[in-house]
């Protein structure tokens, strides 16, 4: 099956394009203005007082910068950046090896943090509360616990789920952070900036049109650019132009709210199978065939956002800006 253009998880050819594409630095880092003011805030005072800065936490959809962030504040730092992410820590041991190994001042990324199990997260509220960690010698009635000191590190967390965060973790968080969907205009200045990176020519108009397609993600402007970059250099000369946009645009099939095919199968399954709604998640997903924890963390906030659905207690609901887009869609076919 063809991968899907708007697919907002990391595929094989993200790795390549992104690994240069990504900002090193804040001042690079477009938008979310909100979390970067903090950050900055936050990172100058630290690094006054020549301490680790304080655990973060990000989170958001899929795509928005949270390991590029992870990795700008480890710049900004000075600091080293080890990366791990929750589904490749299983045992205890695994966490507290990672941790031993740890220096002064070193920045942890712990990427999928929701997915860590009960008794890693247990190593890690000392780790991070106390910088300490609890090791039991011996078994039985004679067993007794250590506690071992650990250098000062920084734990930084990225999570698409906050709401699978037990609440003690949350809590160990100082600074947390939620991403939001980037507007048009900053989606084209990162097409902009990756086209400069990338040695591609881009009009401005043409870059406003892909932005408008992004679906509010990063990582999806950069993959669009490559498809684009593409298109432009095998039809034309290379240039992209407004027009070549819209034509590669149209060829992979985004529409003008950045909505692909899963979008507006959920939004047309809303409407025809459920009138409009209301019908509750687990409902959708298997009518549509998707996973509800996808629909939720990856499909749905971007719907959500631009006023397309509505969740109400009794379940999800089709605005009635969702069902003019279905029809103008069903009239360009
Ligand atoms: N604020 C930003 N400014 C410029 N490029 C960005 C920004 N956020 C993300 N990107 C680009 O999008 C890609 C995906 O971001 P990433 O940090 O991997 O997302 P996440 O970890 O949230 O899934 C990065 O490689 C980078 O090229
Ligand atoms: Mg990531």
């Amino acid at each position: 099956m063809e991968r899907r253009v708007i697919e907002t998880k990391v595929t094989e050819e993200d790795v390549h394009i992104e690994g240069s594409l990504r900002p090193k630095n804040l001042d690079d880092y477009i938008g979310q203005e909100k979390i970067k003011k903090t950050l900055k805030i936050y990172i100058d005072a630290a690094k006054k007082r020549e301490e680790a800065l304080d655990h973060v936490l990000f989170y958001g959809p899929p795509g928005l910068g949270k390991t590029t962030l992870a990795g700008i504040i480890a710049e900004e730092m000075g600091a080293r950046l080890k990366i791990t992410s929750g589904p490749a820590i299983e045992r205890p041991g695994d966490i507290a090896a990672i941790l031993n190994n740890l220096q002064d001042g070193d920045v942890l990324f712990l990427d999928e943090i929701h997915r860590i199990n009960r008794q890693v997260e247990e190593v890690l509220y000392p780790a991070m509360e106390d910088f300490a960690i609890d090791i039991m010698i011996g078994k039985g009635p004679t067993a007794k616990s250590l506690r071992l000191p650990l250098p000062h590190f920084t734990l930084i967390g990225a999570t698409t789920r906050a709401g699978l965060l037990s609440a003690p973790l949350r809590d160990r968080f100082g600074i947390i952070n939620h991403l939001e969907f980037y507007s048009v205009e900053e989606l084209a200045v990162i097409i902009k900036n990756s086209a400069g990176r990338l040695g591609v020519e881009i009009e401005d108009k043409a870059a406003i049109e892909m932005g408008r397609r992004a679906r509010g993600t990063p990582r999806i402007a950069n993959r669009l650019l490559k498809r684009v970059r593409d298109f432009a250099e095998i039809k034309y000369d290379g240039k992209i132009t407004e027009e070549i946009a819209n034509q590669a645009l149209d060829l992979l099939k985004v529409d003008k709210y950045g909505l692909d095919e899963l979008d507006r199968n959920i939004l047309g399954t809303m409407i025809d199978k459920f009138s409009g709604g209301p019908v509750g998640l687990d409902t959708l997903a298997a009518a549509v065939g998707e996973d509800a924890g996808t629909i939720e963390d990856v499909y749905e906030p971007y719907l959500i956002k631009n006023g397309l659905i509505n969740r109400t207690p009794r379940g999800r609901v089709v605005t009635e800006l969702a069902m003019q887009h279905m029809l103008e869609i069903k009239d360009m076919e």
